[in-house]
């Protein structure tokens, strides 16, 4: 193991055993006694899943086990090795299906063996009990379906289910799946006899199969809790009506998300309720109380001792419950507020456990003013009740205080900030005669004019006064300020500032996701690094270049209910970004579950923003203790999967503040020092260029001062109106203080190849130089935080091309000073079946830039290659340019007095050349 840090391994085993939910143990059928006999059945027993796909998994793990690994490692060998063997054979032949390599194309799930009636009856004739494994995975831009082999069990599923539980008197289901599916068959028929044990371990990384099998043998005991409501049917959730649509996604239930929505107004819809998740052990919870510690500050402390009365070691998650008056917006009946978890007790052992609760950070988000507080979070008058115990449902009520407030106060006062723009309904809780009753709202319109908030906070210009040239290790030595360092950039500069270059750039390590800061040799000179991003919720992804740590997946880390143990993960995971040079870190995921189906869910937390916030912070604090940085994605309201880059998720202020953007929010009171922004449209407004979400609530009321970048190859509208979509209006992203647009080509920054509007907007008056200057203050803040200061930076070397030899070919004639620029018009006939000649009359360095378009679509990898004297001196890449011809810096070149040639060879679909450019920079 040269390259994956040792270190992990135990860190990671944890998690993963930490993060298995056992639903069901009838019959104490788990753990496995040494002597009970098993037999495994599902080809999931071998093919094990690891994570979900795309950017947040699919981390390129060093070594992968399965549960048999982890048997081997346990000395256990009572299973039947038969059935284990004959699907090993059947395997050989239906090998795990990867998709073809294409983007998204792997299959939610693998194809099941068929099983005969004798085999299986002949293995229980053997064994005590059989283990059925289930497997999905699912992945970016693609939500899962409520279809078999997605949500529902496939038919081969169907028939290994009844084929085992006929066959077997007892049996435990293994589930091995990113999201949530379906488990009602769990409870029909003859199922519902023989499954005496349901053991969800989501896909937990390489020790995914260690901690399984640890898990089922009783060496660890199951502590994880689930971080969604289980329903009976994929119609119970709220937000079902609305979650798939193509072009909006209604965001109706509106606070009422998951366990909102049915503890309030739904309970028997549940199978397992938010929070759930038994022990082998019995815990017995004494002294509950709650008790105020300031009045001032509205901070409670709950408080428990819990012991451990059962026959096995484990640990126990006290979760606390706030039950807020209803009053007039109208609050769910339970809102997670606090938890707390033991270590892990030995049979008789004790711990105190405390949970301290700031009650203003409950407070509820009057978007429409009924408490007379418009835009302001409101704690009403009222009763404040606090439930305590193991999961949301069972949670019992702190007898012995109640916190009543007489009247109702204001916790902050906000300006309205992303309204909607169109009348819509959404649900709204009354409380009657002691019952929580659903009626539906008009949700809150936008008073505010964008525009006029704009002009009115444009920010002054900082200017420059002093003409000597200060470099950045001036500001991170304390000889200059970051703004006298920005008020040195040149409108020119600023705008190649606000670019950042991918993927696999290589200004940093390889396999990177993009790079930002210096991405231009002149950036470069004045000291800014290339900061090197990658790759995300699942660990550090280096593509297949580099073995890296694999982590558990989102949903699993939150299963465990254990901030402080995700933080230990990710300090470890912060050492091998520092070992890697990698400076940010493309995560963590932390939208909300909102609908079962979200092809992302397995890389995000919990329905619920408080647990979600937990984890987060701990993750952002433990990377900022090694150096580097956590980037918090995807903000906001980012549901779903299909039609991910142009959706419209029409959501009320409310819900956003006190579900969407509560995590972010959370983190960035904990020192968040970056956010990447959403694919989605938020009401009418795509995220990337959306001033109320990056400046007016991130900026102006969380007090953020870090950095802000778009998702990759985000859509923008206007940011005053919103409208159409663009790839290019920068300005807006500028505008809404939206820092870095990710991603333009590589190399591709310092030429604008993608053509966006930045100069031209400076030019007419559309954006201020003031704008641009805000956005880099912010970047370079994040810039001198980061190990990449550490690195020496390397501005590229002039190739030195040797002279040709004099031919019989016209040359054009080369001869510029330094700062000047030779130009010639040129189309693919002269360069590419011919070649074209120079003759260079000075000796200097040049930079060789040309000017290129392309036909095909806009994420077409278009590719030819430029050779300087039968050299390779560079690569021309460009995505459709839709006919536009955009610049491309292809090398810099030392070039003697004397002849060139220089052609070019297509690789793949055909960019059209327009001209050559040769810079002489001489550095
Ligand atoms: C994803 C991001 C990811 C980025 C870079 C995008 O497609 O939405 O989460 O960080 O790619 O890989």
């Amino acid at each position: 193991m040269k390259e994956a840090l040792k270190k992990a391994i135990p860190l990671v085993f944890q998690a993963a055993a930490e993060a298995a939910v056992l639903l069901k143990n009838d019959n104490n059928a788990l753990p496995i006694g040494k002597d009970e006999k098993i037999a495994l059945f599902g080809r999931i027993s071998i093919n094990y899943y690891r994570s979900g796909t795309g950017s947040g998994g699919n981390v390129n793990a060093e070594y992968e086990t399965n549960v048999y690994d982890g048997f081997k490692k346990y000395g256990y060998e009572n299973y039947d090795k038969e059935v284990k063997a004959v699907y090993e054979e059947w395997i050989k032949t239906h090998p795990f299906n990867k998709g073809n390599g294409e983007w998204a194309s792997e299959p939610w799930h693998q194809e099941e063996m068929k099983l005969e009636e004798e085999f299986v009856k002949k293995s229980a004739e053997a064994s005590d009990k059989a283990l059925i494994f289930i497997g999905r995975t699912a992945g970016e831009d693609k939500d899962n379906l409520d279809e078999p082999g997605s949500y529902r069990l496939t038919y081969d599923e169907k028939v290994m289910v009844d084929m085992v539980c006929r066959n077997f008197e007892h049996v435990i289901v293994v589930l091995n799946t990113s999201n949530i599916i379906d488990l009602k068959w769990i409870n029909e028929a003859i199922a519902h006899n023989h499954i005496d044990a349901v053991l969800y371990c989501s896909q937990c990384a390489s020790e995914g199969g260690n901690a399984l099998a640890a898990l089922l043998l009783g060496k660890n005991t199951p502590s994880g809790h689930l971080t969604d409501t289980i329903a009976y049917n994929i119609s119970d959730y709220p937000s079902d009506n609305n979650h798939g649509d193509y072009i909006a996604n209604k965001f109706e239930e509106d606070i009422f998300v998951g366990y909102r929505y049915f503890e309030t107004f739904a309970k028997d819809k549940v199978m397992y309720p938010f929070g759930y998740g038994l022990s082998y052990t019995q815990f017995e919870v004494s002294e509950l109380s709650a008790l105020k510690i300031s009045e001032k500050e509205r901070c409670f402390k709950v408080s428990a001792n819990v012991k451990n009365v059962g026959n096995y070691s484990g640990a126990y998650v006290l979760q606390v419950y706030l039950n807020a008056p209803c009053g007039v917006v109208g609050r769910p009946s339970r809102e997670l507020c606090g938890f707390a978890k033991t270590k892990e007790l030995k049979k008789g052992d004790e711990e105190k456990l405390e949970v301290i609760i700031d009650l203003n950070k409950f407070a509820a988000y009057d978007d429409a003013g009924k408490t007379d507080n418009k835009s302001a979070y409101v704690l009403e008058k009222g009763n404040y009740v606090f439930f305590a115990g193991d999961d949301v449902r069972s949670a019992k009520k702190i007898e012995n205080d109640i916190y009543v407030l007489s009247d109702t106060v204001v916790v902050k006062q906000c300006e309205e900030a992303m309204a909607l723009e169109e009348h819509e309904n959404r649900i709204k809780a009354n409380y009657e005669n002691g019952e929580y009753v659903l009626s539906y709202e008009d949700a809150p319109l936008r008073t505010v004019s964008l525009k006029e908030r704009i002009a009115r906070e444009l920010p002054e210009e900082i200017v420059k006064v002093s003409d000597k040239v200060i470099k950045l290790s001036d500001v991170k030595e304390g000889r200059a300020s970051v703004e006298e360092f920005v008020a040195g950039l040149t409108t020119k500069q600023l705008a190649v500032l606000v670019r950042g270059e991918g993927m696999s750039s290589s200004k940093a390590t390889q396999g990177n996701a993009s790079v930002f800061g210096g991405v231009s040799d002149d950036l470069m000179a004045l000291g800014i690094p290339a900061v090197c991003c990658c790759d995300g919720p699942n660990g550090v992804n280096l593509a297949k270049i580099y073995y890296c740590t694999q982590i558990p997946v989102g949903t699993a880390l939150a299963a465990t209910f254990n901030p402080e143990l995700i933080g230990k993960v990710y300090e470890v995971i912060a050492e091998e970004m520092v070992m890697k040079h990698v400076d940010c870190l493309l995560g963590p995921g932390i939208n909300i579950h909102r609908h079962p189906l979200c092809g992302r869910n397995f890389e995000y937390y919990s329905e619920d923003p408080y647990l979600t916030g937990k984890i987060t912070v701990a993750i952002v604090k433990a990377l900022k203790s090694k150096g580097v940085c956590a980037v918090i994605k995807h903000m906001c309201a980012n549901s779903q999967e299909r039609a991910r880059h142009t959706e419209n998720s029409i959501v009320s202020e409310r819900a956003l503040r006190e579900i969407y953007l509560k995590a972010f929010e959370m983190a960035v009171e904990e020192g968040a020092d970056a956010i990447m922004t959403s694919y989605n449209k938020v009401n009418g407004h795509y995220t990337s260029s959306s001033y109320d979400l990056t400046t007016k609530i991130a900026r102006h009321e969380w007090n953020f001062k870090g950095m802000i970048m778009t998702d990759w190859w985000s859509r923008l509208n206007d940011v005053e109106e919103g409208g159409t979509m663009s790839f290019i209006d920068l300005r807006s992203m500028v505008r809404s203080q939206n820092d870095v647009y990710m991603i333009v080509n590589n190399n591709a920054a310092a030429t604008n190849a993608k053509g966006d509007n930045l100069e031209e907007s400076l030019e007419n008056g559309k954006l201020t130089k003031a704008e641009l200057q805000r956005c880099a203050v912010n970047i370079i803040n994040l810039v001198l935080k980061l190990p990449a200061m550490e690195r020496e930076i390397k501005i590229p070397k002039a190739v030195d091309f040797a002279t040709g030899q004099v031919l019989d070919a016209e040359a054009s004639i080369l001869d510029v000073r330094v700062g000047e620029t030779f130009e010639k018009e040129i189309n693919d006939e002269n360069i590419v079946e011919k070649a074209l000649y120079l003759e260079v009359k000075e000796e200097g360095i040049y930079q060789i830039s040309v000017g290129a378009a392309s036909y095909c679509w806009e994420l077409a990898q278009v590719l030819s290659t430029l050779f300087v004297n039968g050299e390779r001196a560079g690569d021309i890449q460009v995505n459709g340019t839709n006919g536009k011809t955009i610049e491309l810096n292809i090398v810099k070149a030392k070039l003697h007095k004397g002849l060139y040639e220089l052609k070019v060879e297509h690789v793949r679909p055909k960019i059209d050349l327009k001209y050559l450019r040769l810079t002489r920079v001489d550095f």
